[in-house]
């Protein structure tokens, strides 16, 4: 398991748009895009590629084209702000998709939609803006080794230390995508200082 903290002049000029109260619904989603850029460039930079023959209008060359078979599984719903920039940038990606929620009475983790491609020797992204305490990671990443997977790598905006330190711990083959590392958890499980509910900021359900 590698960490990834992706230093980008832009990104965190952008973050720092996300985190400010007053941010409308409209603006969050264009600034999504702009860092989501950012984090999923950095976040397929070791993606497979093989050698091809392309020939241009002037004659023929070597080009390179990619053979990695790659899934994005966003976690509903804050997850589908990273989908759109994915798939800016693989438009052949296949998609997969987990709805988790943390159950009332036991705090457990429960999985209401889950549906995904096949996942053998795919390189999987999980989608989820905002690493908190990482339970609902820790979650996916079981449900999807199973599968067998080439390789699993989560993409958050934020993460929070609790929540990089449980994947380190269960999950050594695992990469962490993130522009920023936050201080801590409050008693709600929500990132502090942070940027608020995510899933309600973007979709515009505050
Ligand atoms: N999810 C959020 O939307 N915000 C947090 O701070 C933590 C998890």
């Amino acid at each position: 398991m590698a960490l990834h903290v992706v230093n980008h002049p832009i990104a965190e000029h952008v973050l720092t748009d996300l985190r400010k109260r007053k941010t409308t619904a409209a603006e969050y989603r264009s600034l999504c895009r702009r860092i989501g850029a950012i984090l999923l460039v950095k976040a397929f930079e070791n993606l497979e590629l093989k050698s091809v023959t392309v020939g241009t209008p002037l004659g023929d060359c070597e080009g390179k084209v990619l053979v990695s078979n790659v899934v994005l599984v966003p976690i509903l719903r804050a997850g589908l702000a990273l989908l759109s920039p994915a798939l800016e940038l693989l438009p052949e990606a296949m998609v997969g998709y987990f709805g988790l929620q943390r159950s009332e009475e036991a705090m457990q983790i429960e999985c209401y939609y889950q549906k995904l491609p096949p996942m053998a020797g795919a390189d999987v992204f999980i989608l989820d803006p905002m690493l908190a305490s990482g339970c609902s990671a820790q979650f996916a990443i079981q449900r999807l080794q199973d599968l067998h997977p080439k390789s699993i790598s989560f993409v958050s905006i934020l993460a929070a230390p609790e929540g990089i330190r449980r994947l380190m711990d269960e999950f050594p083959t695992v990469n962490i995508f993130t522009v920023a590392v936050d201080k801590e958890l409050d008693g709600r499980n929500f990132i502090i200082p942070g940027l608020g509910d995510f899933g309600d900021r973007f979709h515009g359900t505050l």
